[in-house]
């Protein structure tokens, strides 16, 4: 089968899209089932074209190959280098020993060393600043610097003519999906969920700076009708594109407009689990959505996933036991990446178990010192649960139940 499609966009904007359905784990960490794209594009003008970024060094062949069929490479004036991490940049390096090759790389004035040290290739390079404009004939593009979304040397570019922003990873996404949205309902409730998890694995760290980008979007306004990202769909259209700038900076600031509740829990022999169940049980309600991430000795969920549902939950629930005088293993890994990548305002609650020293939650209260996370509950269980337990459950349930109407 094909791993590269080639589709017009709008007139002259063409997207090389490969399709990555076999990779496993993206940056060899985050679990992706639904597969992820990388997208390059191409701008054909009549004084030249365009590239603005490439794809991933394994399907460079190929992308060569469809690059050919959509251009003269000898025509290609500029490739605008938006991102240097290689999912992105690594076919600049298969580019650059081809003869037909003689285009000026363009990028943040970072990206000159970057291409040093991470494909070891010379190539022409002009770096450009902050709002700097180039013309070639009658297409105009401006470099809009994007510090940390998702390095240091991410940069924008609009395409005046066409009113696009190319963001590269900035509302990039998981999944094959459709190479174009424009559908707002087809958008809310299919494409969110892999935006959203691709938004808190990648760029979660850096959410001041997305913060900043948009700010910085909303002051140049640009009339956007196509924001085009290196990975996932396109969005065309200023409904779809207000509503993904809407979304992005309510996960940037860990807004919760939902009745949400994440709960994440682990159990090795169960103990765990028959609390999960008297939990559920207690705050089942029509109204109230939750997500329930788990790991035990039949099943592992996402890590990936988890983050992705955390970062606009209204109330998260930890359930976790000790382990080695210490907190369960796999839970202190994943505080750490709550830590990292969705370190917001929430309520967390905390239910840990033992059998002769609670080392778990004093190991937990110890790493959420560090964090924005308010520590709403706590509640320390001698492995079987007693009907006092059983009481405090109900409490730390209830005001649960009421945080999530609030
Ligand atoms: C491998 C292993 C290590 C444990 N280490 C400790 C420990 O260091 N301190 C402690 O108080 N309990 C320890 N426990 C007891 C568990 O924390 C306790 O039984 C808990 O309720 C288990 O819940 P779960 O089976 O749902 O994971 C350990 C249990 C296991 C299986
Ligand atoms: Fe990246
Ligand atoms: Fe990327």
């Amino acid at each position: 089968m094909e791993r590269v499609e080639v589709r017009e966009l709008l007139k002259d904007l063409v997207v090389l899209r490969v399709l990555d359905k076999n990779i496993r784990y993206f940056e060899s960490l985050w679990e992706i089932p639904e597969g992820v794209t990388y997208n390059s594009y191409v701008l054909r003008t009549r004084e030249g074209s365009i590239l603005f970024d490439t794809v991933k060094h394994s399907f460079s062949e190929e992308y060569v190959d469809a690059l050919k069929r959509v251009v003269d490479l000898r025509d290609i004036k500029y490739v605008v280098i938006q991102h240097m991490e290689p999912d992105h940049s690594s076919s600049l390096k298969t580019l650059s020993t081809l003869s037909e090759f003689r285009a000026e790389v363009l990028g943040h004035p970072l990206t000159a060393k970057l291409i040093k040290s991470l494909l070891g290739v010379d190539v022409k390079f002009r770096p450009v600043k902050d709002g700097e404009e180039l013309r070639l004939g009658d297409t105009v593009l401006k470099f809009i610097h994007a510090p940390w979304l998702h390095w240091p040397e991410t940069i924008f570019t609009y395409v005046e003519e066409l009113r696009a922003l190319m963001t590269c990873d900035a509302f990039g996404a998981y999944s094959i999906p459709p190479h174009v949205i424009s559908d707002l309902t087809y958008l809310r409730t299919q494409y969110v969920r892999f935006m959203r998890k691709y938004f808190v694995n990648i760029i979660g760290h850096y959410r001041d700076n997305v913060i900043k980008a948009l700010n910085k979007l909303a002051a140049l306004n640009l009339g956007l009708e196509l924001v085009a990202p290196s990975h996932g769909a396109a969005f065309l259209g200023t409904n779809t594109i207000n509503e993904v700038l809407k979304l992005y900076r309510s996960w940037a600031e860990g807004r919760s407009e939902n009745k949400k509740l994440v709960i994440l829990y682990t159990s090795m022999y169960g103990y765990n689990e028959e609390i999960i169940e008297k939990l559920l049980g207690m705050i089942k309600r029509d109204d109230i959505r939750v997500e329930v991430f788990k790991f035990t000795s039949e099943h592992r969920d996402n890590i990936s996933d988890f983050l992705g549902e955390v970062i606009d939950a209204r109330v998260i629930v930890l359930v976790t036991s000790t382990y080695d005088n210490s907190v369960f293993p796999i839970t202190k890994y994943l505080l750490e990446l709550l830590l990292a990548k969705s370190n917001t305002e929430k309520p967390l609650y905390i239910i840990t178990t033992y059998g002769w020293n609670d080392a778990a939650s004093r190991e937990i209260r110890n790493i959420l010192e560090k964090s924005k996370f308010k520590l709403s509950g706590e509640l320390s269980v001698n492995s079987l649960l007693t009907e006092a337990d059983l009481q405090k459950l109900s409490n730390v349930s209830k005001e649960i139940l009421t945080l999530l109407e609030h």
